[in-house]
């Protein structure tokens, strides 16, 4: 039975600004849980972007003319929207990607020819995505050096006296995640950085499932890399963001060669531009480069603190729904952790399988991520195939969690 959040959060209002929450599925309304995976856009996103079609269109450092100076002056000012909403110092720090995993290549190629050698190591963790995993076995592969893993314990939580076990002088790097996708387990990133840099090694944070949720400031962690995508921020898919140190990026070579990235070329030599740009051949992605700055510029104008507040209530909420229901086991019970709950679903006739519980859910209106969640390791760990996850953005409610709970209750009597 929903008893109404003392926080004061108007959701109803806020939910109004996303059209596709008041849409049906399966002739239900839908409850979308899945905000892990991707998130919903709202009409400021949406109108932003089909301003830039109507009025706007055109390629961006390239031309003198009035519609390429105005893109061009947009995406920069989008430049500066990212940097200040995660302290960067400098806007050429930051560089535009299509994603998360463009980002982490991205790093794991240039940082890696630049100063990864035979035999040195890159500390990596347990619960990290398939993406913050593979680029580094590519780099090892390639380079000789060796990946090290930091174990998650029952809780999953970083074991961290393991993890100051494997720093050596060897270290080189460490990639790690702020947010787990999986467990929702909040990372204590500043220490892990703090400890990396004691031992002189660089350290990449993932901040894909981090940045919608808390407010991030990468100086204030002391961040040598952070990265993240905006399609999980609200912004569209296909555009992410590496926030580099200027000075580490200066010293990186490029990743992609071709136009925008140079300064002058001839067959005998070319020479490159200038950080971002350095980083970014191509014609880039205009309009998710413009949506990205109108997503964080609404995430803004809610606040990162109104949004933690509201989802901890939802994280609590839902968590003792589950446990009411019974039948329920949760992987990733975290002291710290975010709006994320992964779990295995039993009924009387023993466990049912994820997939059975997503397309029955889906069949009531709800989604939610049944699977790996690109995280085979961490499901190793755990000794499950996959899990079902729920995960919560600011614009769910408490309702949206009892129908979810209403959905897990019939599944359970259909598998009784
Ligand atoms: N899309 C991935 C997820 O669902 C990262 O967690």
């Amino acid at each position: 039975m929903t008893t109404a959040s003392t926080l004061d959060f108007d959701v109803e209002t806020l939910r109004k600004d996303f059209p596709i929450l008041s849409e049906k599925v399966h002739g239900k309304p839908l409850v979308y849980l899945d905000n892990g995976n991707t998130s919903q856009k709202p009409r400021q996103v949406i109108e932003t972007i089909d301003r830039y079609y109507r009025a706007m269109n055109s390629n961006v450092h390239r031309g003198n003319h009035f519609l390429s100076q105005q893109a061009t002056a947009a995406l920069e000012a989008a430049r500066r929207t990212v940097q200040t909403f995660i302290n960067a110092a400098e806007d050429r720090e930051i560089i535009f990607v299509r994603g998360t995993t463009e980002a982490i290549n991205l790093v794991a190629f240039s940082f890696g020819e630049l100063d990864i050698r035979e035999g040195d190591e890159i500390v990596i963790s347990a619960m990290e995505h398939h993406s913050n995993i593979v680029p580094w076995q590519m780099l090892c592969a390639r380079k000789k050096a060796v990946l090290q893993v930091v174990p998650v314990n029952d809780d999953g939580e970083l074991e961290m006296d393991e993890y100051e076990n494997l720093l050596t002088d060897r270290t080189k790097l460490v990639a790690i995640t702020h947010i787990s996708n999986t467990l929702g387990t909040i990372n204590p990133v500043k220490r892990i950085i703090d400890l990396a840099h004691e031992r002189g090694a660089v350290v990449l944070v993932d901040g894909a499932q981090s940045v919608p949720h808390l407010a991030v400031d990468v100086r204030a962690l002391d961040a040598d890399f952070y990265v993240f995508s905006g399609h999980k921020v609200f912004a569209p898919t296909g555009i992410g963001v590496l926030y580099g140190k200027a000075k580490l990026l200066e010293a990186m070579p490029p990743y992609h060669g071709g136009g925008a990235m140079i300064s002058s070329v001839t067959f005998e030599k070319t020479t490159y531009n200038e950080i971002p740009f350095k980083f970014e051949a191509g014609t880039p992605h205009v309009e998710g480069i413009i949506g990205l700055g109108a997503a964080l510029e609404y995430v803004n104008s809610i606040g990162l603190d109104a949004i933690g507040e509201h989802e901890h209530d939802l994280l609590g909420y839902a968590t003792e729904a589950l446990e009411t229901l019974g039948g329920v086991r949760i992987i990733g019970t975290a002291r710290e952790k975010a709006s994320v709950i992964s779990f295995m679903l039993s009924g009387a006739s023993g466990a049912i399988h994820p997939h059975d519980v997503g397309t029955i859910l889906d069949n009531e209106g709800v989604a939610i991520r049944t699977g790996h969640h690109c995280t085979q390791p961490l499901m190793k760990r755990f000794g499950v195939p996959a899990t079902c996850r729920a995960s919560l953005a600011f614009y769910n409610t408490r309702e949206e969690i009892d129908t979810m709970i209403r959905a897990l209750g019939k599944v359970q009597k259909m598998f009784a």
